[in-house]
């Protein structure tokens, strides 16, 4: 059977991490893996999920099958979360409803499947550049792809003007897929006049908002990151909602996330979900509990809902203040590049915007690792690590 496979090359992030991982060098500094690190290098376990964890795990009285849906404490405090005081309105009119999924990636998925039902010639239109697990992810439910323009890598800017002009070519029924804040490469968000501007053309040209949210709480604020999903929710009949737990409750390995679709009314609401249940059904069934259990119990919880929003602006804070250091320490050190743009982007990823041969040149030299398209996690750089990178990543640039 397995003789007719041919060995497939390996995730190229998840490769390098390896490389890294081999890499015997002391003064070594991963920029290259995505998620979260505090100023030791760890991803850690927050305070308050161990706190959550206990007292959830204390009081479970059976390992038995939730409802497939999820976990209702769960969902209701996701759905909270995501869309603040306009989710009460949309509740009561049903024209909300939520699905527990396996991370991020699980929500994208299953919602490429219903949207795929729904109109299975759909195409999404997706961000230049967009995360690497977009194309498949939502490619593989067998909808077209097809891309806008968003940053310019040499302005450093996002390309507004050009991604409206693009998205008025769409088809009306288009879905376009946008993310919430945080903007996985490139770290530059849309402002809110932008998001303004968006929502009035997906109404006027029908566009169907595919928004992914994996980032709330880690750009400007929980309700700030909600800006343009709370102002699509409100203005439009219809959107979808992919939200993951895995960076602002550190909960990667535990895949915990969760798919909203807001619908025009209560009957074309609960068919979506009826879908993505279908869709759940034919492979995973149901989404796994432990991580969930721990999210719906701290959004219950009055003070471990408040002890997580603190947790959660102290490493918002940190990436803010590591992206001010790096900034003024990159234009003090060299002259080449301008690096200002580095503070004025969210999240933990920026395109440093050097060649390719720079960042080989980092990572072979000095044992500094950044993916080839110059995408760094702010994340991984520390007080211990921030003067040698800055003075190898001046030293790179400054010879070109
Ligand atoms: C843009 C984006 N969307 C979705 C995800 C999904 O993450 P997960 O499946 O781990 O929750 C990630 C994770 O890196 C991401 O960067």
């Amino acid at each position: 059977m397995f003789d007719h496979l041919d060995l497939l090359p390996e995730d190229p992030i998840l490769g390098l991490s390896q490389v890294f991982a081999k890499d015997d060098r002391s003064d070594k500094v991963n920029l290259a893996v995505g998620v979260y690190q505090d100023d030791s290098g760890n991803t850690p376990v927050l305070e308050v999920v161990k706190q959550g964890q206990r007292r959830m795990l204390d009081e479970q009285i059976s390992k038995a099958y939730i409802a497939q849906a999820g976990d209702v404490k769960f969902l209701s405090g996701m759905s909270e979360l995501i869309l603040g005081s306009i989710n009460l309105n949309l509740d009561s009119a049903g024209r909300v409803a939520a699905v527990q999924t396996p991370g991020g990636c699980g929500a994208l998925r299953i919602a490429s499947e219903v949207l795929g039902k729904s109109r299975p010639d759909c195409t999404v239109w997706v961000s230049t550049p967009t995360w690497a697990n977009h194309q498949p992810l939502i490619g593989s439910a067998g909808l077209t792809i097809v891309a806008y323009p968003y940053y310019d890598l040499n302005s450093k800017t996002i390309q507004f003007d050009d991604m409206l002009a693009a998205l008025e070519q769409a088809s009306a029924g288009d879905a376009v897929l946008l993310h919430a804040c945080c903007h996985n490469p490139t770290g530059a968000d849309l402002t809110s006049a932008q998001w303004d501007a968006l929502t009035k053309l997906c109404k006027s040209k029908d566009l169907f908002p595919f928004i992914d949210f994996a980032y709330q709480g880690f750009g400007q604020g929980l309700q700030e990151d909600a800006y343009g999903v709370r102002k699509m929710a409100a203005e439009l009949d219809e959107l979808i909602i992919s939200a993951s737990c895995s960076k602002n409750f550190g909960l990667y390995r535990e895949r915990v996330g969760a798919l909203l679709f807001i619908g025009a009314e209560r009957e074309s609401t609960a068919a979506a979900k009826s879908h993505a249940l279908v869709a759940a059904r034919r492979s995973y069934t149901m989404a796994p509990y432990h991580g969930a259990g721990i999210v719906g119990y701290i959004l219950h919880n009055a003070e471990l809902r408040a002890a997580w929003e603190i947790e959660l602006s102290s490493m918002r804070n940190r990436i803010n203040g590591m992206r001010k250091r790096l900034c003024d320490g990159l234009n003090q050190a060299q002259s080449t590049i301008d690096f200002s743009f580095i503070d004025g982007q969210w999240g933990m990823f920026s395109f440093l915007g050097i060649s390719k041969e720079h960042v080989l040149e980092l990572r072979d030299k000095f044992g500094i690792y950044i993916l080839e398209s110059s995408r760094i996690n702010v994340a991984g750089i520390s007080d211990s690590n921030i003067d040698y990178v800055v003075e190898k990543i001046a030293s790179v640039v400054d010879q070109a």
